[in-house]
């Protein structure tokens, strides 16, 4: 088992009278777990090999359901900040058995020296906490809202933002972020999904824009141009309505601005639900089909069949609880006049249908609207060049 993976017993001694793992001896447990990590890891020592001590100045648990004698319990660590003297730990404890959710943590930590001054973290700790696969390419780790993003970012001049839709990852803009030179083309993997981290809680819709706007303020970019595929144009509306100053021009693909039905959030629910029991791989085999248009190549079937079985399930469960709980954007398309808008829609999408998303069209002032024959929900990949002479054309009018 991986080092930031750690599986504990409950013993009768830390249960109350009732037999439940009592709350105090959660304190003990999510403790134990770290230092097992450390003993795993670079050694119970790598703090005071370096002179250093991190001290707690924060704890916070939450508490979501109750565990008993002979469970054993999953802790999962992961560095969600890394600063120069301090560091947050975020650690979930989920019952091996059923996968149950049991516990989560945060905790804020400072390296203090024996005169309880603040000295730096030291760096094999850090290194080791980030242990996650090599970056490829142009992909990088930035902390933003609290949250680990991978972020391919490459080229400069004028920003462009591109976010995915559920459950893919920004490879899905590859294409786009090969050939749109003269612009600084920015594409994260958003919180659950791709490579980025993916917390237990905490998704919505006003979350995704808010870590994208941090992610901006981070990179030093005032304005950009933001382009959104299907979940990802549910994301650029909320920006929108938090900082539409800060929007240059809008792609929006394969999308809707209409909020789901009784039915289609009933069908979220059952959707999260299959996620927890059978896993990522069901959710890809599911969709796979309604994805791409007939005939399409195989080995790029395979390539999205992969990115979407790769997706942990926190991510998907958290992204479906996000889409289900979006507003309608209807009413704020009118109010759009004045930002350059292309929308494109694959004329055989299945998921999102083509009257769905030239309705986007119809309704934002001055928008063009461009129908991709032979592609389904994933035009960006399935007639990449028809996607990105569109977006170049809006872009000239743009710069
Ligand atoms: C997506 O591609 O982002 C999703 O399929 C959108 C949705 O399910 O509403």
């Amino acid at each position: 088992m991986a080092a930031l993976e750690i599986d504990l017993t409950v013993y009768p001694d830390e249960c109350d009278a009732y037999g439940h793992l009592n709350q105090a001896s959660f304190l003990a447990l999510f403790e134990r777990a770290r230092w097992e990590m450390l003993a795993r890891g670079p050694g119970m020592d790598v703090f005071t090999r370096h002179g250093a001590w991190p001290a707690v100045r924060k704890a916070a648990i939450d508490y979501h359901a109750a565990a008993y004698p002979g469970d054993v319990l999953r802790f999962h660590q992961t560095l969600t900040h890394h600063g120069r003297t301090s560091f947050t730990l975020r650690q979930t404890a989920r019952r091996v058995r059923d996968d149950a959710l049991i516990a989560t943590a945060e905790f804020v930590f400072v390296c203090i020296n024996r005169d309880g001054r603040p000295i730096p973290v030291p760096p094999e700790f850090g290194e080791f906490l980030n242990a996650r696969p090599a970056p490829r390419g142009h992909l990088r780790r930035l902390t933003v809202n609290g949250v680990s993003l991978a972020v391919d970012a490459r080229g400069d001049g004028p920003a462009l933002l591109f976010i995915h839709g559920y459950p893919f990852d920004h490879t899905i803009w590859e294409p786009q972020l090969e050939t749109l030179e003269g612009w600084r083309r920015i594409a994260p993997d958003l919180r659950g999904m791709g490579q980025s981290d993916a917390p237990d809680l905490g998704y919505s819709m006003a979350t995704y824009a808010a870590d994208l706007a941090a992610l901006l303020d981070t990179l030093g970019v005032e304005r950009a141009v933001l382009c959104g595929l299907s979940m990802g144009g549910y994301v650029v509306f909320e920006f929108l309505r938090r900082w539409r100053e800060r929007v240059a021009g809008l792609v929006l693909i394969s999308t809707r601005a209409s909020a789901d039905t009784a039915d289609g959030r009933r069908a979220r629910d059952a959707a999260a639900g299959q996620a927890r029991d059978a896993g990522a791989k069901e959710i890809a085999n599911e969709m796979l089909p309604k994805l791409l248009a007939a005939g399409a190549p195989g080995p790029l079937v395979e390539r999205v069949r992969a990115m979407m079985a790769a997706t942990p399930v926190a991510g998907i469960v958290g992204a479906l609880g996000a889409m289900r709980d979006r507003p309608d954007s209807t009413p704020l398309l009118a109010t759009l006049a004045g930002i350059p808008t292309l929308v494109i829609a694959g004329a055989d999408d299945h998921l999102i249908s083509v009257s769905q998303t030239s309705a986007i069209a119809d309704a934002i002032p001055g928008a063009r609207l461009v129908v991709v024959p032979g592609a389904a929900h994933l035009p960006t990949l399935e007639a990449p060049s028809v996607v990105t002479d569109a977006i170049r054309t809006l872009l000239a009018g743009i710069a």
